[in-house]
């Protein structure tokens, strides 16, 4: 029997010819770190679900913008834990919301570190939704305009990028429209193009206090078990001015990250959310796997399903592993 001609075992002899064909490689450029800031002084509060990540008043988030910044970090993303919520989600949009805070404190104290918001209404209304509810029904058009007031607020206090992550039709446009008339033209927006109904948000809204109330975000969130409406929600945001599109969440969605960016080749993200980071701490708790090794195959993954930019709670943990391998 013949022996076979490729063999390619050769490229894999040792380190340095596997670091030579090594096809994907996560910079930390890639990464934006996820923060969630609460009113209050010294307040440094880990999310139980969630080892590592804290609620973090505005003085010890700015302690917390110190390692990002000396990590290298470019960019953190920005959730808000009103002291106070209600049915209209006012603390969203007000001028001293605890974001707009934060956005201000954040880029007096580090200029150069890019600072996007998240856009959604569930952390600030007392039932937890995404949009205004009217007997039990989340009403779409109502809601566009507190988005949009929400997304201009973020962009006047400092912001560089706004996210809009619930799901409303028609919000990409109307926040590029309403940022635009507010002569925030250079703002870009990423949108949550292809978020689902996840159950990997779990901890997320422990984090966040957002759980809703009652019924769920089926409505206005997408079915796990449709890919084809990912590419149309892909397809309108762009239609409607999104800049960066992201895929969410993102290990049970790798298909669609790939499918998005060939697709249309517009700078993709993707978000490891909330469940796929505390299923890893949980499990390197108990010392079943090696955390370093799997969190960097995930980052790596992400990367050779086409994400150009990832949004991680384990950010700051892969800098410093990137740095070490240095
Ligand atoms: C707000 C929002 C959520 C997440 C990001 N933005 C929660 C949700 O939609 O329920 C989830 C992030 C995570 O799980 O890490 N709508």
């Amino acid at each position: 029997m013949a022996f076979p001609i490729r063999r390619p075992r050769r490229l894999r002899s040792g380190v340095a010819i596997r670091n030579m064909v090594r096809e994907n490689q996560v910079n930390v450029a890639d990464l934006i770190y996820p923060l969630f800031v609460c009113e209050g002084q010294g307040i440094k509060t880990e999310v139980v679900s969630m080892p590592g990540v804290y609620n973090l008043s505005l003085d010890m988030f700015l302690l917390e913008l110190e390692q990002v910044v000396a990590w290298q970090i470019p960019a953190v993303l920005l959730f808000g834990i009103p002291a106070t919520k209600d049915c209209v989600g006012s603390g969203a949009y007000a001028a001293d919301g605890i974001v707009q805070k934060a956005v201000r404190a954040a880029k007096d104290a580090y200029p150069e570190l890019y600072v996007i918001t998240d856009v959604c209404l569930c952390e600030y209304t007392d039932h937890g939704h995404c949009g205004i509810v009217q007997e039990g029904d989340v009403l779409n058009d109502p809601s566009l305009a507190l988005l949009v007031k929400t997304a201009v607020s973020h962009a006047q206090a400092g912001a560089d990028m706004v996210a809009p992550s619930d799901m409303m039709d028609g919000r990409v446009a109307a926040i590029r429209e309403g940022l635009d008339e507010a002569g925030l033209t250079n703002v870009p927006i990423m949108a949550y193009s292809a978020k689902y109904a996840s159950a990997f948000y779990g901890p997320f809204r422990d984090a966040a206090d957002s759980t809703p109330k009652f019924g769920d975000r089926r409505s206005y969130q997408m079915d796990p078990a449709n890919g084809n409406e990912a590419l149309l929600e892909t397809a309108l945001d762009i239609g409607e001015g999104a800049d960066i599109v992201m895929v969410k969440p993102g290990l049970a969605f790798m298909d669609l990250v790939r499918k998005i960016k060939d697709e249309f080749r517009l700078p993709t993200a993707v978000y490891n959310v909330s469940g796929e980071y505390a299923m890893v701490k949980a499990a390197a708790a108990n010392g079943w796997i090696d955390e370093k090794r799997i969190v960097m195959e995930i980052m790596t993954g992400f990367k050779r399903a086409g994400a150009d930019l990832i949004l991680t709670y384990h950010a700051l943990d892969v800098a410093k592993w990137l740095k070490d391998e240095k």
